[in-house]
């Protein structure tokens, strides 16, 4: 049975204090088992990043968290827009994580073989549910199309296919991302949207309530095959 758990707050900076306060308990949930964590990209997880370097770098058990990521820019790890990179400025600098836990796409390489290769080594080290990875918690963000992961809604397609990680084509920059499918995204043991601001409100009204044009945005088809979804959002992106 799936559930879906709304948290509101009234800013930014306490969506991130809960979700890593949510953070802190599901680690804890696991005692001392790894911890997978698949990264949303983008500039929302930037403010949770900032606080975890500043506020948690004795509170976790970071040599037990292994760092994946949902999606990534086809581009080198020192590219302005490499969610590699982004992490590493805003989080890994400041903590003391093991080389070993930090599992980021090579974003360097050609789209299609780094797909593969990604899906091997998440075969090699993320436990399995059924056929599929089961992280421990997938982040997300919601983009101002609808998209999700690189999920865009102009390759819906994405969402159903059969692979753990797929090549996907930004719509506007034609920019190549690697992304992790829809059906791996909903195998999750936890799959949290994190989204603050105006610009969020329209496409998560729409999706939350299923009204307007929610069938075409892909975040509308994130749906935990046995796990929970929580949205982590501000008053702003709620509309409240
Ligand atoms: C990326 C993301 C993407 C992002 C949304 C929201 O690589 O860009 O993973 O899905 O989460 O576009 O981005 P913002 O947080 O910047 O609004």
């Amino acid at each position: 049975m799936s559930n879906t758990f709304y948290k509101i707050y009234e800013s930014p900076a306490r969506v991130a204090e809960q979700f890593a306060e949510h953070l802190s308990e599901w680690m804890a949930e696991q005692s001392d088992d790894p911890f997978h964590i698949a990264l949303s990209g983008g500039s929302t997880p930037r403010i949770l990043f900032d606080l975890l370097a500043k506020n948690y770098a004795n509170k976790f058990p970071w040599d037990q968290v292994h760092f994946w990521w949902g999606d990534e820019r086809c581009v080198p790890p020192d590219h302005a827009e490499s969610n590699f990179g982004m992490t590493r400025r805003h989080l890994f600098e400041f903590l003391d994580i093991p080389d070993k836990n930090i599992h980021r796409v090579r974003g360097e390489l050609d789209p299609a073989t780094e797909a593969i290769r990604y899906e091997k080594e998440i075969r090699e080290w993320v436990p399995a549910y059924g056929n599929w990875p089961r992280f421990d918690v997938m982040m997300l963000g919601l983009g101002s199309d609808g998209h999700t992961a690189s999920i865009f809604p102009h390759q819906m397609e994405l969402l159903d296919d059969p692979n753990i990680c797929v090549v996907a084509t930004h719509p506007d920059s034609g920019q190549k991302r690697i992304s992790l499918s829809g059906k791996a995204i909903n195998h999750a043991k936890r799959i949290t949207f994190l989204a603050t601001g105006v610009s969020k409100t329209d496409k998560y009204t729409q999706i939350v309530d299923r009204k307007g044009d929610f069938a075409l945005y892909p975040a509308s088809y994130i749906k935990a095959q046995e796990g929970d979804v929580y949205w982590f959002i501000d008053e702003a992106a709620a509309g409240s």
